[in-house]
């Protein structure tokens, strides 16, 4: 092994952090050593262009094709290189771009929806009772403090009562003469406090998604919504989207680690910020119910979450699950009970789970859809008594990654496009364009479809094409064998650079949209349901949320049907209904046992319906009765 070199972090402010590395290293590595955080949306593949960095002192190798590729032959000559793919030959000193601009980021918290419409009895199973117990006086009676204590509650305990319980409690029980408060759940005796707190008795709720952490705070008593909080998922900086996430994990217990620490830090500080917001003691929270995808859901509880990603998928738990907020690390609500929902199977995880309790999908005596759309989005489809689910894993296009000017619905992010003799962009908070985020990609390609620029198969049409107004054929252009349209030019972006989608861009997009429009398709054929029987979409999660429903049927990425509506994030909604109930909660395990899960990758079918599902045709070969034979 050869002499260490140093490394020196820079940062615009002019604050040094050096590093000593081996050589070889990556300068990702080198400054997730040093605990820098990069953006690494992509999971180090060269593929996002968010861990780039400049040269400042000292040499590096020449660039590598995926440098050469994200950054183009400008940036490359003016001395940045992509951290993930560059490696430590000499002592150098360096300037990492700022972490991706998260401001303004879009984050879909629970809102009022369908599932506040429906009646949910109030019943969380926290229970709190005022009693006033006998404090032991004669020796000869043989008792104990907390003998004294169940015999005035009238209960009895069967599980174990915490260390921290046990030591508070010959204070507890003196403090107000025997006046005490007894919480418990389900029976069991969570905490026992000095007077009267019966009014006190709130709970969370917490949807952990690949991109954001979002919660509430409720009063369960009336099932009152008292703060919502919301925040990126801090384990982006290890990868944008699910894959990427995971692979960072597989086979490597202190990788699992940093992106257990950093989801169970971002709980931590959100339920600091929802008691604050709501005038709560922690300590009054009693119950947390949490929903999230397989991966986040195993990463949450530290569980390896390596065979989540591996053929053929499987967790190692689907059951619901309880444990003492202690044990998962949240120390912010020592006297909680952590309610994990329950995972139907493979990656239809908990959070869809949330979204069937949500929209009472169950219930419905029609078929309906139920779509999330995400880096790996979920297809539940059917009416009570049958319902089917597939993932779709659309990968990270939707969210703005692997697209040349891809970025997160953050200020500065093109969302809508619309093309007539020229192009007119609008932008996320009206800022200077920074960039496309996925509703934008969406929008724009639907336009660039429809302006004839894009054809049917996804490429851009020839630049000399007769039929273009002068001001677009000038947009299209053919850089290094690579084309392109620009959308806005350089002096008019926040980053003096044309904004541009490439025709690989539109690959990317059509891989996605094709994943889950063939997962609708594909459980279309399975139940034998044409799209006529269909009487409802509903688009849950962050990203439906925001994208133009038009713009998305335009480029086949969702059914035509008459009826599309946001459910808005009801998987944060069914948490909440399970934190208030635990009717609902134990509903859940119940449905999950009896949602049938299809794998699309084992279906012989899937290849044929996933190329028909990827083409932006509005001759497409959607109907799945025709395949079906009926
Ligand atoms: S390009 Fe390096 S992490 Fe994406």
């Amino acid at each position: 092994m050869g002499a260490t070199h140093t490394i020196t972090f820079v940062t615009a402010e002019g604050d040094r952090t050096p590093v000593k590395t081996e050589p070889g290293t990556s300068f990702l590595d080198a400054a997730r050593e040093a605990e820098i955080d990069v953006t690494a949306t992509c999971g180090a593949r060269g593929k996002c262009r968010g861990c780039r960095f400049k040269v400042l002192k000292g040499s590096v190798p020449p660039p590598t094709i995926m440098d050469e590729v994200q950054l183009g032959p400008d940036e490359v000559h003016e001395g940045f290189r992509l951290a993930c793919q560059t490696h430590v030959i000499a002592d150098t000193e360096i300037m990492l771009a700022p972490p991706q601009a998260e401001i303004g980021h879009q984050i879909l918290e629970a809102g009022e929806n369908r599932s506040q419409r429906t009646s949910i009895e109030v019943g969380s199973g926290i229970e709190k009772k005022f009693v006033t117990a006998a404090i032991p006086v004669d020796e000869h009676i043989q008792s104990s403090d907390i003998e004294e204590i169940l015999t005035a509650t009238g209960a009895s305990q069967s599980g174990s009562l915490s260390p921290d319980l046990l030591r508070k409690l010959p204070a507890v029980l003196r403090e107000k003469k025997g006046a005490v408060t007894v919480t418990t759940f389900n029976g069991d005796i969570l905490d026992i406090e000095a007077g009267d707190t019966t009014e006190h008795k709130y709970g969370m709720a917490f949807d952990i998604g690949t991109t954001s952490i979002v919660g509430g705070l409720l009063d369960l008593d009336s099932g009152e919504q008292l703060a919502s909080v919301g925040d990126i998922n801090p384990q982006s900086v290890y990868g944008g989207d699910l894959m990427s996430r995971l692979a960072f994990a597989q086979f490597d217990l202190t990788n699992l680690r940093k992106l257990r620490v950093r989801a169970v830090q971002a709980i931590n500080d959100q339920i600091k910020e929802a008691c604050e917001k709501a005038a709560v003691s922690p300590e009054h929270i009693y119950k947390v119910v949490v929903v999230g995808n397989t991966a986040m859901h195993h990463i949450f509880l530290g569980i390896d979450p390596t065979y989540v990603g591996l053929a053929p998928y499987s967790p190692s738990i689907r059951n619901a699950i309880e444990m003492p907020a202690r044990d998962l690390l949240l120390k912010s609500i020592p006297n909680a009970t952590v309610c994990m929902l329950p995972i139907v199977a493979g990656f239809v995880g908990a959070d869809a789970m949330g979204t069937v309790l949500a929209t009472r999908i169950f219930e419905s005596e029609e078929i309906r859809v139920l779509i999330d759309i995400g880096t790996n989005g979920e297809v539940i489809m059917g009416r009570k008594g049958r319902l089917m689910a597939c993932s779709a894993p659309a990968g990270p296009a939707l969210e703005g990654a692997q697209i040349k000017h891809g970025m997160r619905g953050a200020i500065g992010a093109i969302e809508k496009v619309q093309i007539g003799d020229d192009v007119t962009c609008e932008t996320i908070g009206n800022a200077p364009a920074a960039g496309i985020c996925g509703s934008g990609l969406i929008d724009a390609t639907a336009s660039l479809l429809k302006s004839g620029i894009l054809q049917s198969s996804g490429r851009f049409v020839d630049k000399d094409d007769k039929n273009l107004p002068s001001a677009l054929a000038a947009r299209l252009s053919d850089s290094r064998g690579e084309c392109g349209f620009t959308l806005v030019y350089a002096e008019d972006s926040s980053n003096d650079t044309d904004i541009t989608l490439t025709q690989l861009d539109i690959r990317q997009l059509q891989l996605a949209k094709g994943a889950i429009y063939s997962g609708v398709l594909m459980l279309q054929q399975i139940m034998e349901v044409p799209d006529d029987e269909i009487a409802e979409l509903m688009l849950a999660g962050g990203f439906g949320n925001y994208i133009n429903t038009k713009s998305a049927v335009a480029i086949n990425l969702l059914p035509s049907l008459e009826k599309i509506t946001y459910v808005g994030n009801a998987a944060l909604m069914g948490a909440q209904m399970a934190l208030i109930s635990e009717l609902e909660r134990k509903r859940a395990n119940v449905i999950a046992k009896e949602i049938e899960h299809v794998s699309l990758g084992a279906r012989a079918e899937f290849q044929e319906i996933f190329i028909e599902a990827m083409c932006f045709s509005e001759d497409k070969a959607n109907d799945p009765m025709a395949k079906t034979g009926t």
